[in-house]
C-alpha cells in the first residue's frame, strides 16, 4: 500500500529530517532492518533479540512507520504482539543513502551552505556560486578530478542497465564514442563485458589524465582511448558505430541538446547506434535529484533539468534516427539507430 502524506504531514517529517536520518542509520547499524524486511516480526521478539526495551522499540518503530518504511500488524493482544514488516528494499535503500560511499554523503561535500538562508538573494541573482566554489564545466584540474570522481560514484544504475542489455547493445559493434564520458569508468565497465569492443572517451582535454588513470586501473591499455575536444565548439569525431550520451544532455538547454543529437547523427556511421541514459523525469527521480536542483540554483551555466523520456524519443525521431526504443532498467536506456547498414 502506498500512502501519500498530506503536505502538512510531510513538512513535519522534513522539519525533523536529521532525527529521521538518525533513526534510519541506527536501524541499519543495529541490524534491525535485516530483521524487519523478511517480516512480520513481533515487537517482543525483536526487543529480546536486540536486547532493547519493548516500549522504547515501539516508539522507535513508530518513527519508521511515520516515514512509510514499515507496516504494522497484530498477533494476539497487547503491544508485545504488534508485528512489523519493512517495505521491500528498505535495507539497501538506507545503505545507499547513509552507508559507506553514499551518494548523499558525497553530495554534502559541495558548498551548498553558501546558498543556505540566502535563496531569495540567489533567485534574484545577487548570490551565486563563484568559479572557485563550483565551476560548470569544471575549470581547474582539482575541480575536474573532484567532479568526475563524484560522477563515477553515481554510475550504478547506468552500469546495471547497460550490463543487462549488453548482448543486444554491443554484439555487432566495434567502436564506441562515450561523449562526456567522465573519467572513463563507464566505458571501462562496457569493455569489461565486451572484449570485441574498443571505446574512446570524448571529453574536455583537462580530463585526459583521469581517463589515463582509469585505463591503467581497469586494465584496458589498448581498448580504452581518449579524444579531447569541446562539443560546444567543434563537431564530434567520425568513425564510430556506437555513440553514447550518459548524463550529458540534461546539463544543456534544448537547443544545445538538439545540436548534440544532430552532431551524433552526423558523426555516426550508417547503421550506427546512439544511446542516451540519464535520470528521465519521474516523481521519484526528481526527489533523488533534490540536491542538484537546490545547489545549481546558484550556477547559471548548468541547466540541469530532468526531461521526460518522451522528449528524447521524439527528438531522436525528428533528427532522423530510426528503431527508437526505451530499454528498461534502474535508469532506462534510450537506443536509436542511424538509417543504413553497419559497415
Ligand atoms: C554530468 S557529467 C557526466 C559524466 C559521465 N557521463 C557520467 O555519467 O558519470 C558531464 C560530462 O560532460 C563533460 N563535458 C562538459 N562540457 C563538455 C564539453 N563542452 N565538451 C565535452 N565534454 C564536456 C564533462 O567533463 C563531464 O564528463
Amino acid at each position: 500500500m502506498t500512502v501519500t502524506l498530506s503536505p502538512r504531514a510531510l513538512m513535519s517529517l522534513l522539519a525533523n529530517g536529521p532525527k529521521a536520518m538518525d533513526v534510519l542509520e541506527t536501524a541499519l547499524t543495529m541490524g534491525l532492518l535485516d530483521a524487519l524486511e523478511p517480516g512480520p516480526a513481533r515487537l517482543d521478539a525483536l526487543a529480546a533479540r536486540f536486547e532493547v526495551r519493548t516500549l522504547r522499540l515501539y516508539k522507535f518503530l513508530d518513527c519508521l512507520e511515520s516515514l512509510g518504511f514499515v507496516t504494522r500488524g497484530q498477533q494476539g493482544d497487547g503491544l508485545a504482539g504488534t508485528t512489523y514488516r519493512a517495505v521491500p528494499g528498505l535495507r539497501d535503500a538506507v545503505a545507499a543513502v547513509v552507508g559507506p560511499g553514499a551518494l548523499e554523503r558525497d553530495r554534502d561535500r559541495y558548498p551548498w551552505r553558501l546558498l543556505h538562508g540566502r535563496l531569495a538573494e540567489s533567485l534574484r541573482g545577487e548570490v551565486s556560486m563563484s568559479d572557485d566554489d563550483f565551476a560548470w564545466p569544471p575549470k581547474t584540474d582539482a575541480q575536474t578530478a573532484d567532479f568526475e570522481r563524484s560522477m563515477a560514484v553515481g554510475l550504478g544504475p547506468v552500469t546495471e542497465t547497460i550490463r543487462r542489455h549488453a548482448d543486444r547493445l554491443w554484439s555487432d559493434r566495434r567502436r564506441l564514442l562515450e561523449v562526456g564520458g567522465g573519467d572513463g569508468t563507464l566505458a571501462a565497465h562496457v569493455l569489461d563485458s565486451t572484449p570485441t569492443l574498443r571505446a574512446d572517451v570524448y571529453n574536455l582535454p583537462a580530463v585526459a589524465p583521469l581517463v589515463a588513470a582509469t585505463r591503467v586501473e581497469r586494465g584496458h591499455p589498448d581498448r580504452l582511448g581518449f579524444v579531447g575536444g569541446d562539443f560546444l565548439t567543434e563537431p564530434l569525431p567520425p568513425g564510430y558505430d556506437a555513440l553514447s550520451f550518459v548524463r550529458v544532455l540534461h546539463d544543456w538547454p534544448d537547443e544545445v541538446a538538439r545540436r548534440l543529437v544532430e552532431q551524433a547523427y552526423a558523426a555516426l556511421e550508417p547503421g550506427g547506434l546512439l544511446l542516451i541514459c540519464e535520470e528521465f523525469r519521474t516523481p521519484d527521480r526528481l526527489a533523488m535529484q533534490f540536491f542538484w536542483s537546490y545547489f545549481l540554483i546558484g550556477v547559471d551555466s548548468c541547466v540541469s533539468r530532468l526531461r521526460e523520456v518522451e522528449y528524447y524519443t521524439g527528438l531522436l525521431k525528428e533528427v532522423g534516427f530510426e528503431r527508437v526504443a526505451v530499454l528498461p532498467g534502474g535508469w532506462e536506456l534510450v537506443t536509436a539507430y542511424k538509417p543504413g547498414t553497419a559497415g
